[in-house]
């Protein structure tokens, strides 16, 4: 028999004159795309396989994030990484310790992979995590891998890295640290890999590079867990294109990372303060996207937006999440538009 899997449920097949805030994607790509696509008119070696060491790709991630190459395992997405972890560490019936509401894919990827969630939801009202009952969980049942989102989606909410400590000092297994937002907080918990050998830390190209559409992302930690990632994720899992795009980034792109996040946290209070003065409940965020609370009106409003072609993420019918409608902040030419569409709502 199959295993019973629910699809990750999002907007499919959404034509192009709609304004996205239900991804957490950036309002654009970055510069380098243009320069790239030419340097493929003249060299474009796609008969051949590629470098399936990712070597360069490697060494310029190694640097962007200050740690050594062989503490870095490339995958095809933050969503790889996390089946890859599945595969790695869960076998049938093996307990995983979530912290609903969380991003989803934790629990689909390692059910997928024969695993028992354990939830141990974020604190009522705050969406804080609650470490002491965390803790207990790990001092009583034997949990292979915990999560741990930072900044967490869809709430935008932060733990702090000493309570991080807490966590991975009381767990028995891995804790993976979800950091796909993590430049726009400010915060990593890189430095703690000297210390801790069952910190996994997650990284996606998809938010902070503007590179949704690639499929690139990567896992950091000790160099013993990093081989066996290594052993597990295809042998050549990302495109040629996808590899290239993403060494260009790096390369070229730094400072273009810095403004757009310079932009999206300035942008995000200037959004966060005009919900507020519409009379809504805004949820302090240190992601690229605000949790909005819409109260009953939610569905209607959710609709009512997608009818002008704007398209919010309604997760107003979720467990823990009645009401709340997350919203990802854009540009501020795109921002407007969406404040000035439900000003007219109202
Ligand atoms: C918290 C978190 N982790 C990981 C991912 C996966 O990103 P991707 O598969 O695009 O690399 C996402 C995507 O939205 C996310 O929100």
């Amino acid at each position: 028999m199959a295993q019973k899997i629910t699809p990750y449920q999002w907007a499919k097949n959404v034509g192009s004159e709609v304004l996205r805030f239900d991804t957490n994607t950036l309002p654009s790509p970055p510069p380098c795309v243009n320069e790239f696509l030419k340097t493929l008119v003249d060299n474009c070696p796609i008969n051949e396989y590629g470098d399936p060491s990712y070597k360069k790709l490697k060494n310029l991630i190694s640097k962007y994030e200050d740690i050594p190459e062989n503490t870095i395992t490339i995958t095809n997405s933050g969503d790889e990484a996390l089946d890859i972890i599945g595969k790695a560490f869960l076998n049938d019936g093996d307990y995983f310790l979530i912290q609903p509401p969380t991003y989803e894919i934790f629990k689909s990827q390692c059910e997928i992979n024969r695993g028992k969630a354990i939830e141990v939801p974020l604190l009522k009202k705050t969406f804080k995590p609650d470490v002491k009952n965390v803790i207990k969980v790990l001092k009583s049942s034997p949990v292979k891998i915990t999560f741990v989102c930072n900044p967490n989606n869809p709430t935008g909410t932060t733990i702090t890295l000493e309570e991080i400590e807490l966590i991975l000092k009381n767990a028995s297994g891995i804790v993976v640290v979800d950091e796909a937002y993590r430049e726009f907080y400010g915060v990593s918990c890189v430095p703690l890999l000297a210390k801790y050998d069952n910190l996994v830390i997650l990284r996606s190209f998809s938010k902070f590079g503007a590179m949704a559409g690639a499929r690139v992302g990567y896992l950091i930690a000790n160099e013993k867990l990093s081989q066996v990632f290594d052993a597990i994720r295809f042998p050549l899992g990302i495109s040629y294109f996808s590899c290239k795009l993403a060494e260009k980034l790096l390369e070229e792109n730094q400072k273009w990372i810095k403004d757009q996040t310079k932009m999206i946290k300035k942008e995000r209070e200037k959004l966060a303060l005009s919900l507020k003065k519409l009379g809504y409940l805004v949820y302090p965020s240190q992601a690229n996207f605000l949790l909005v609370n819409f109260g009953k009106k939610a569905q209607v409003i959710c609709q009512k937006l997608k009818e002008n072609n704007i398209l919010v993420r309604d997760k107003s019918n979720k467990k823990y999440l009645e009401g709340c409608v997350r919203i990802t902040i854009r540009n501020e030419k795109q921002n407007n538009k969406l404040i000035n569409s439900l000003k007219k709502l109202i």
